[in-house]
């Protein structure tokens, strides 16, 4: 029979990436909690105009990267390729902007694009998913940063670079349009078929293309950064002055468009090195005429993704150190009467604690503690319990320390001596 796999793209997470994922979601919520950012859950699975509406439908997302279908009820569905449109929905649909002046969301789940998979490029993957709705102030630009800096801080996360642009507004853009189109009309012959139709319908969208000869026709053409009317360009020395006063260091980056067509003003990724070609791990940015063109009264808003495989990818695993880990390895059944109550005295102060079920050799015992990759190994056998000690071993350093053999108070004997 052949054998059931996962689809291309779709991946099991498990072992050291999951406890990875669950760092960052647990260090993320910590954040917006201080932050006054509140959680929702919004569908995996809206209507395919909701991403066409918002995302725009020349986006390569759009054109080629959704799972679409028809459901059973005749209607066109898509898997969420990213979560901003949802979150605008669910702004719009359960009355936020009616009960709250500003807005401060976030959600986290699986998002669907049907790209090529590489390292760090799924077609399943996850965000963390942030917004705020209801203000323009560009100090709410440089606190969005700051709370990400400081969840990559708690992450040991420390070489990265955050890339800004600013990208006006429709004022702007259309202003420019002009211009770049008839920069790239003097191109033609270097752009490829796809950036020739992104002349014709979106030319913006010629500098996201990964087109190695679009990327260098795009080298020395004007940049809109250049062109910005002064009200974005006083709110993009403002959101300069704000990252400043938080410490944050920038690198101006003309040419980042973003590959979503929502963005006005502010627009952002974060980068490592690290990371290979898919070197964007959070993104983000200004929207200020979203919530009105999915019907909702004009609403300024902002916000960003944190890509979780790619964060993941670049969080060391020692940043999940919190308090080490406990195995007890026993042998004979006198020694295995000593379980419950240890492991009672080991739980009930919040210590990891692992045992072998079945009574199996100390040899095996420590490979299986060592599969767990345990902190410490406790060991009791008859010699142990004639002389009324545990012995406790460190695994990094095979030390070894005697402790009475005192069950109840023993995890707090452990305690004094680990941390
Ligand atoms: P995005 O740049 O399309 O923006 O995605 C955000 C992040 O999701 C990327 O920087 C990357 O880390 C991760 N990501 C995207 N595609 C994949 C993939 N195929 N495999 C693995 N990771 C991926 C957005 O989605 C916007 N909705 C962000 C936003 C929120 N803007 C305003 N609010």
């Amino acid at each position: 029979m052949e054998k059931l796999r996962t689809l291309r793209g779709f991946r099991d997470v498990f072992g050291e990436e999951i406890q990875k994922f669950n760092l960052i979601e647990n260090v993320s919520r910590k954040y917006f909690n201080l932050f006054g950012f509140k959680e929702i859950e919004i569908p995996v699975l809206e209507k395919t105009e909701l991403f066409v509406r918002s995302i725009g439908d020349t986006t390569d997302i759009v054109e080629k990267e959704m799972f679409t279908f028809v459901d059973l009820g005749g209607d066109s569905v898509t898997l969420r390729p990213e979560a901003t449109a949802g979150m605008v929905r669910a702004y719009l649909q359960e009355g936020l902007y009616a009960k709250e002046r500003i807005s401060k969301v976030f959600t986290i789940g699986s998002m669907f694009r049907h790209e090529r998979p590489q390292k760090g490029r799924y077609r399943e993957f996850h965000q963390v998913d942030v917004e705020s709705f209801g203000t323009d102030d560009p100090l709410i630009d440089a606190e969005l940063l700051w709370m990400i800096t400081l969840i990559l801080k708690e992450l040991n996360v420390a070489e990265y670079t955050v890339e800004i642009n600013s990208v006006g507004c429709k004022e702007c853009r259309e202003s420019f349009r002009d211009e770049l189109v008839s920069y790239f009309e003097t191109k033609k012959d270097h752009l490829c078929e796809d950036c020739l139709r992104r002349l014709e319908r979106n030319p913006l969208r010629i500098f996201d293309c990964k087109n190695s000869q679009c990327i260098d026709v795009t080298q020395s053409s004007p940049f809109l950064f250049d062109s910005l009317c002064e009200g974005c360009q006083t709110h993009f020395e403002t959101f300069l002055k704000h990252l400043n006063d938080f410490n944050i260091v920038i690198n101006i980056n003309k040419r980042l468009v973003r590959g979503l067509d929502y963005y006005s003003k502010t627009v952002f990724e974060i980068t490592s090195g690290d990371l290979g070609a898919q070197k964007a791990f959070v993104a983000g940015g200004r929207y200020n005429n979203l919530v009105e063109e999915m019907g909702g009264p004009s609403t300024p808003a902002i916000g960003f993704a944190i890509g979780v495989e790619r964060l993941a990818l670049i969080t060391s695993i020692d940043a999940l150190s919190g308090k080490p880990s406990y195995f007890f390895a026993y042998v004979g059944e006198e020694a295995k009467n000593y379980l419950v109550p240890i492991l009672r005295s080991f739980i009930s102060e919040g210590l990891s604690f692992n045992y072998a079920y079945e009574g199996k050799s100390l040899k095996s015992q420590m490979r299986f503690a060592d599969s767990l990759c345990a902190d410490y190994v406790l060991i009791l056998g008859d010699d142990e319990i004639a002389k009324g000690i545990i012995v406790m071993r460190d695994m990094r350093n095979k030390n070894q320390h005697e402790l009475s053999l005192d069950p109840q108070g023993l995890a707090k004997a452990v305690l004094k001596l680990t941390l």
